[in-house]
C-alpha cells in the first residue's frame, strides 16, 4: 500500500516488536516477499523504537504508511503513539491483541496494552484491523514454558480447559496479508489454531516428540504465583500471568475459529508435526 503524506510518499510497512515472535517473522516475510520496503523495530531492533521513549516514534514511522502495532502491557503511550502515527501518514494499522481480550475488562486485570491498542488503531481515521490470537506454539520453545519443559514439569493453573494453540507462523501469515492486500479492513480477527488442547495435551505431545517423560501438573492459582515469585519474577508480571490463566480458565480463548482458514485460504498448523519438527533440534533436551 502507497499513500501519499506531508512528507510524501509513505509506502515502508513499520513492523513494531519485530524481535518478538510474530514481528520477527512478519519481517522476513515480508521482505522475502519483497511488497513494501520493512522498517524492523523494536528497542534493540534494526530501527530503534521504544514505547517509553517517545523521542524514538517520529524517526521509525519516517516513510510509514502501514504499522504492524504489538502494544506493551503498559496502555498509557498507545494512543498518543497512533495517533502521531496517523498524522504522520500510516493509513493502515494492524494491530496484534489476544483472543478473548474483549473479556478482559471484566475484572481480570488482564491485557490492557492490547486493549488500548485496539481501541487506538479503531479511533485512528486510518484502515485497521485487529488479530486476536490464541497462545502460540512459541511459548514452548522460545519463551514461558522452554525452561518448564527442559526441566521435565510444567506446572500451570488450566484445569481442563482446552487452549487452540497456534503458531507464530501463521500470525505473521495473517498479519503479512492484511497489511498488504485490501478487504480487511474493520475486521476483527479470532486466529486460533486446528484444535483445542488442553495444556496436559499439550505437554504430552512435546513429551512424545522429544521422546522423555515431561510431566503435566495442576497448579492453584496461589501455588502457581509462588513459584513464579521463587522463580525470581517480578510480582507484576507474576500477577499478569495469573490473570492471563483466570481469563483462559474462564473459557473466553477455548473456541476454535476459522479465520485463518478465511485469510489464508489453509488450515493453520498442527502442533504435533510442529512438536516433531523442534524437538529434533533438541530443543526440550534435559
Ligand atoms: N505469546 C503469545 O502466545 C501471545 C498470544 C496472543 C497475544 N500475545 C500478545 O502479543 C504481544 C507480544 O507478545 P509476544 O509473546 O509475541 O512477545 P515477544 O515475543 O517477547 O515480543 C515482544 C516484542 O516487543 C518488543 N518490546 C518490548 N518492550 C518494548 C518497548 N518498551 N518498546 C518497544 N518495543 C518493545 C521486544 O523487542 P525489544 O526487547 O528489542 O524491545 C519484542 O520485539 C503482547 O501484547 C502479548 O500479550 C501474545
Amino acid at each position: 500500500m502507497t499513500t501519499r503524506s506531508a512528507h510524501g510518499t509513505s509506502s515502508d510497512i513499520l513492523v513494531l516488536g519485530a524481535t518478538g515472535k510474530t514481528g520477527r517473522r512478519l519481517a522476513a516475510r515480508l521482505r522475502d516477499t519483497g511488497t513494501a520496503p520493512v522498517r524492523a523495530a523494536s528497542r534493540s531492533g534494526e530501527v530503534v523504537f521504544d514505547w517509553t521513549l517517545p523521542d524514538t516514534w517520529e524517526p521509525a514511522l519516517t516513510g510509514a504508511g502501514a504499522v504492524y502495532l504489538v502494544a506493551p502491557d503498559d496502555p498509557s503511550h498507545v494512543r498518543e503513539f497512533v495517533r502521531q502515527a496517523a498524522a504522520s501518514g500510516v493509513r493502515r494499522f494492524v494491530a496484534l491483541s489476544g483472543h478473548g481480550i474483549e473479556k478482559a475488562g471484566d475484572g481480570f486485570g488482564f491485557g490492557q496494552g492490547m486493549a488500548a491498542g485496539e481501541e487506538a488503531v479503531r479511533e485512528s481515521g486510518a484502515e485497521w484491523t485487529v488479530l486476536r490470537p490464541n497462545n502460540f506454539f512459541q511459548n514452548f520453545d522460545e519463551d514461558l514454558w522452554l525452561a518448564p519443559l527442559r526441566a521435565g514439569r510444567l506446572g500451570l493453573p488450566i484445569g481442563e480447559m482446552p487452549e487452540p494453540f497456534i503458531d507464530a507462523d501463521d500470525v505473521a501469515a495473517v498479519a503479512a496479508t492484511v497489511l498488504t492486500e485490501d478487504g480487511h479492513s474493520g475486521r476483527t480477527y479470532e486466529l486460533s489454531g486446528p484444535r483445542a488442547l488442553t495444556f496436559a495435551e499439550a505437554a504430552r505431545t512435546i513429551a512424545e516428540a522429544a521422546g522423555r517423560p515431561i510431566r503435566y501438573e495442576e497448579l492453584t492459582p496461589a501455588a502457581y504465583r509462588s513459584e513464579l515469585l521463587a522463580e525470581g519474577w517480578p510480582e507484576a508480571a507474576a500477577d499478569g500471568l495469573g490473570a492471563m490463566f483466570a481469563l483462559h480458565r474462564a473459557g473466553h480463548s477455548a473456541e476454535v475459529t476459522d479465520d485463518v482458514r478465511r485469510v489464508l485460504g489453509r488450515e493453520p498448523a498442527d502442533l504435533e508435526p510442529w512438536a516433531r519438527r523442534i524437538a529434533a533440534q533438541g530443543t526440550w533436551a534435559p
